[in-house]
């Protein structure tokens, strides 16, 4: 059993995480300020409230616990928004990294998972996209996650901090047993959205640019189940206390779905057709997405059990189901 502190523990994917740890026979310690996070995500009672921001928040925890390793998932993931206001993300993602970064070092704690992303790769010259693609982020949240992906090497070379980064491609789906879902303040990404539009909380479903290169011109991603991106973190926390290496993974299933599939879907699943209209493409968006994930299998014995799209959308339905106080 090891101890783990996780940043961003009463959110989407952090709490998932949570869950898989404690199955696995660990602990975590949950580490948020609930700006983004929410008190019914959190299945430990050990729980730090406290900001990345402040040091002596992030100072309080490593005292306050045997912490092992850290899992970093805290931080800003709005496309959109980065576009607009990078001065946010890069002080919410970067400078809290940088925070966090600097009490281990202090508290001598030498290992990190860390939440990365597909937007470090910006509009991929490859798809499917391979680990050792370039990357060039067209947003500031991709921008933000690729320098702290620097900062890890930099820490790892001059004070020994293993590392890895785990680039999750769309993150979706809830826990098959419904305990947890997805919750977002505002919720903007897709599948929730089809659904909002399915039950009429909101009038319909705006799909961003039909204009994309791709087959219906909608953009296309690869949806992996959140309850896969947990069992990785476990897989890859335990590479790094055997000893295993530092290095970096794309967490996909190396299928991609447009957003016009997902609709049809999903109408499939209800049996009801889905009110839609159609906008201009939002900022920052790529048009297609989709991993080529072997090394995580290879190198962490990682395969994704959940995400096959029926398991996701169902899944992700029936939390959504019995969240009635759901956010607009
Ligand atoms: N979309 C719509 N209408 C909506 C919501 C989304 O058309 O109401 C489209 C988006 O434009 C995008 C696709 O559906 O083309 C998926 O959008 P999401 O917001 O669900 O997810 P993103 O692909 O934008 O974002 C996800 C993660 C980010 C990550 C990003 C990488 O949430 O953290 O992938 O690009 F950075």
């Amino acid at each position: 059993m090891a101890v783990i502190l996780v940043t961003g523990g009463a959110g989407y994917i952090g709490s998932h995480t949570c869950l898989a740890l404690q199955k696995a026979g660990h602990r975590p310690i949950v580490f948020d300020n609930f700006s983004t996070g929410f008190r019914k995500l959190l299945v430990t009672e050990e729980v730090v409230e406290g900001d990345l921001s402040r040091k002596q928040d992030v100072a309080a925890a490593f005292q306050a616990f045997p912490i092992e390793a850290v899992l970093h998932f805290a931080s800003l993931c709005y496309v959109g928004e980065s576009y607009r206001d990078p001065h946010k993300y890069y002080s919410q993602n970067l400078l809290n990294t940088l925070n966090l970064l600097e009490a281990m070092c202090l508290h001598r704690v030498p290992r990190i998972i860390f939440s990365s992303t597909c937007a470090v790769y910006g509009i991929p010259q490859e798809v499917p996209i391979p680990e050792n693609h370039p990357t060039d982020p067209i947003n500031s949240y991709g921008h933000s996650k690729r320098c702290i992906e620097w900062m890890l090497q930099d820490f790892h070379h001059a004070h020994g901090m293993d590392y890895i980064a785990l680039r999750y491609f769309n993150a979706s789906g809830a826990d098959p047993a419904g305990r947890l879902g997805e919750c977002h303040d505002p919720e903007t990404h897709l599948i929730p959205r089809v659904f909002m539009a399915a039950v009429g909380d909101i009038p319909a479903m705006e799909i961003f640019g039909q204009d994309y290169p791709t087959p219906d011109g909608t953009c296309i991603r690869d949806y992996i189940h959140v309850t896969d991106l947990a069992a990785a973190h476990v897989a890859a926390l335990e590479r790094l206390l055997g000893g295993g290496g530092s290095g970096h993974f794309n967490l996909g299933t190396g299928n991609g779905f447009s957003i016009r599939q997902i609709l049809q879907q999903t109408e499939r699943m209800l049996g009801k057709k889905i009110p839609v209209t159609y906008g201009p493409r939002r900022l920052g968006d790529p048009p297609e997405l989709v991993a080529r994930s072997g090394r995580a299998g290879q190198e962490l014995g990682w395969i994704p059990q959940h995400s096959s799209l029926s398991t996701i959308l169902e899944t992700a339905w029936y939390w959504f189901q019995k969240h009635t106080e759901r956010i607009h």
